[in-house]
C-alpha cells in the first residue's frame, strides 16, 4: 500500500467516525429536548393543552364530545374561541383584557377546570340540556346568556357580558356544543359537584388556617392573593381572597360549594377518585378561606322567597330562626333537619 492510498483510507474512516459521532450528539440533544419538553408539561403549560379528555377511570361517567367532529367550520371557529375563552377569560376580557376590561382576572377554567370537561370538576355537562330553568336565586327563569352573566357578576367581580357580542355567542356556543350529547332535561353523570357528608359541628376557620399553610398557600400564596404571570393578563394561581377575588354573593362563597369543589379538585392535580383532602379538612379551609376579606356586591333582589335559600347561604333573613352564623359555617344537620321536615308538611 503506497502512503498515498494509506491516507486516502485514513481520511475515509475519518470521515465515517465524524458522521457517527455527529449522529450519536444529534440523538442525545434531540432526547434532552425531548425530556425538557416532557417535563415541561406543568401546570403553568396546562392551558395549552388542546381538546381536553377527561381522564375517567369509568365508562358510566360523562365525556365531552370532540370538537373537531363539527364539521360546518364557522360553528366550529366560534366552539374554539369559547373554549379558548373558558380557559383565556383575562387575556380577553380581564382588567389588561384585549377585548373589552370587564372582570377581575381570574379565568372561567379557575372554578370549571379542563374548559368546563373535568368529572365534578364544577364541568358544563348539564347545562344545554336544562337551560333555561327556573332558579331560585333570581325567582325567574334563566337562559344560558344568564347564567354565564351571573358568574361574570360575582365569580369574576365584573360587569355583564353584551349577549350580542362574540365573546358572549363564542361561550354559549361552546357551552352548547359540550352538552350536545346529553338528552333534555337529563343530568349528566359527573357534573357540578360531588356530594359530600356534613359534619356534626361547625366548619372551624382556625383548624382551616392549618389546612391552607400546609397544602395551598405554596400556590395561592401567603396573603392569598395568588400568583400572575410576569406580563400580569393572568394568573398562574389564581386569587382565593382579596380585591380580585370572587364576591360575597359567588357560588364559592357558599361553603358546601367550596368544600365539595376542593375535595373533588384541590391540591392541583387532585381528582375525585382520588381525593387528597379529608371531609373536615375540605370543610375546615372552605371555613378559613370564606372568612377573609373580598369584594362585597349588593343584590338587594336575590332570593325573592327566603324560604327559597339554600342552607348554606350566610345572609339573612331566613325564615327557619338560625343565625347567619350557623347559615355560614354550620352545623349544617339541624338546618336540613329542620328544612325537610317543614318540606314535609307543606
Ligand atoms: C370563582 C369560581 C368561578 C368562576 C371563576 C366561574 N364560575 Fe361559573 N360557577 C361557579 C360555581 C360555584 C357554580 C355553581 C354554583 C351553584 O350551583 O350554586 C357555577 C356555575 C356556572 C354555570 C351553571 C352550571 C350548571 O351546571 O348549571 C355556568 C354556565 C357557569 N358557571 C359559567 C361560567 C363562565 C362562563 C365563567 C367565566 C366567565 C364562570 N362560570 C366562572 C364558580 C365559578
Ligand atoms: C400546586 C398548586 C396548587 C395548590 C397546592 C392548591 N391549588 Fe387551588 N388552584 C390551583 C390552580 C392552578 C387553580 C386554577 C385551576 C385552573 O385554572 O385550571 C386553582 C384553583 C382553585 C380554586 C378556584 C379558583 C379561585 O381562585 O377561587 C380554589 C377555591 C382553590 N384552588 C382552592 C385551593 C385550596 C383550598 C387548596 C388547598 C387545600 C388549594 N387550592 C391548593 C393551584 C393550586
Amino acid at each position: 500500500m503506497s502512503n498515498e492510498d494509506f491516507n486516502t483510507k485514513l481520511s475515509t474512516i475519518v470521515k465515517q467516525l465524524k458522521l457517527v459521532i455527529g449522529v450519536f450528539v444529534i440523538t442525545i440533544v434531540v432526547s434532552i429536548f425531548y425530556f425538557l419538553g416532557f417535563f415541561d408539561v406543568s401546570i403553568s403549560n396546562r392551558n395549552q393543552s388542546e381538546i381536553a379528555i377527561p381522564k375517567n377511570d369509568s365508562a358510566d361517567f360523562w365525556l365531552a364530545p370532540d370538537i373537531n367532529s363539527i364539521t360546518d367550520e364557522k360553528q366550529k371557529d366560534l366552539v374554539l374561541y369559547g373554549k379558548e375563552l373558558i380557559i383565556h377569560t383575562s387575556k380577553y376580557l380581564g382588567p389588561k383584557g384585549s377585548v373589552n376590561q370587564i372582570s377581575n382576572g381570574m379565568n372561567c377554567q379557575n372554578c370549571h377546570m379542563d374548559a368546563g370537561t373535568k368529572i365534578f370538576g364544577n364541568n358544563y355537562s348539564s347545562v344545554a340540556a336544562n337551560y333555561p330553568k327556573y332558579r331560585a336565586r333570581s325567582g325567574k327563569e334563566e337562559d344560558i346568556y344568564k347564567r354565564v352573566n351571573d358568574c361574570f357578576e360575582r365569580s369574576l367581580n365584573g360587569k355583564a357580558l353584551d349577549t350580542l357580542s362574540k365573546e358572549m355567542q363564542a361561550i354559549k356556543a361552546y357551552i352548547e356544543f359540550l352538552g350536545s350529547n346529553i338528552k333534555k332535561g337529563k343530568k349528566a353523570e359527573g357534573s357540578g359537584f360531588k356530594d359530600l357528608a356534613f359534619l356534626d359541628r361547625a366548619a372551624d376557620a382556625k383548624k382551616g388556617k392549618d389546612v391552607y399553610v400546609a397544602k395551598c398557600q405554596t400556590c395561592h400564596q401567603a396573603n392569598g392573593e395568588g400568583l400572575l404571570i410576569a406580563d400580569g393578563t393572568e394568573y398562574t394561581y389564581p386569587p382565593l381572597w382579596g380585591e380580585h377575588a370572587y364576591n360575597d354573593k359567588a357560588g364559592l362563597y357558599r361553603l358546601s360549594n367550596f368544600a365539595k369543589f376542593v375535595k373533588s379538585n384541590m391540591p392541583f392535580g387532585a381528582v375525585h377518585e382520588n381525593p387528597q383532602l379529608t371531609d373536615e379538612e375540605a370543610w375546615d379551609v372552605a371555613a378559613f378561606v370564606n372568612s377573609q376579606s373580598r369584594p362585597s356586591k349588593e343584590t338587594p333582589n336575590d332570593w325573592p322567597k327566603i324560604s327559597e335559600k339554600p342552607i348554606d347561604h350566610p345572609f339573612g333573613p331566613f325564615s327557619d330562626g338560625f343565625s347567619e352564623k350557623q347559615h355560614k359555617y354550620g352545623p349544617f344537620k339541624p338546618i336540613k333537619k329542620k328544612k325537610d321536615e317543614s318540606k314535609k308538611q307543606a
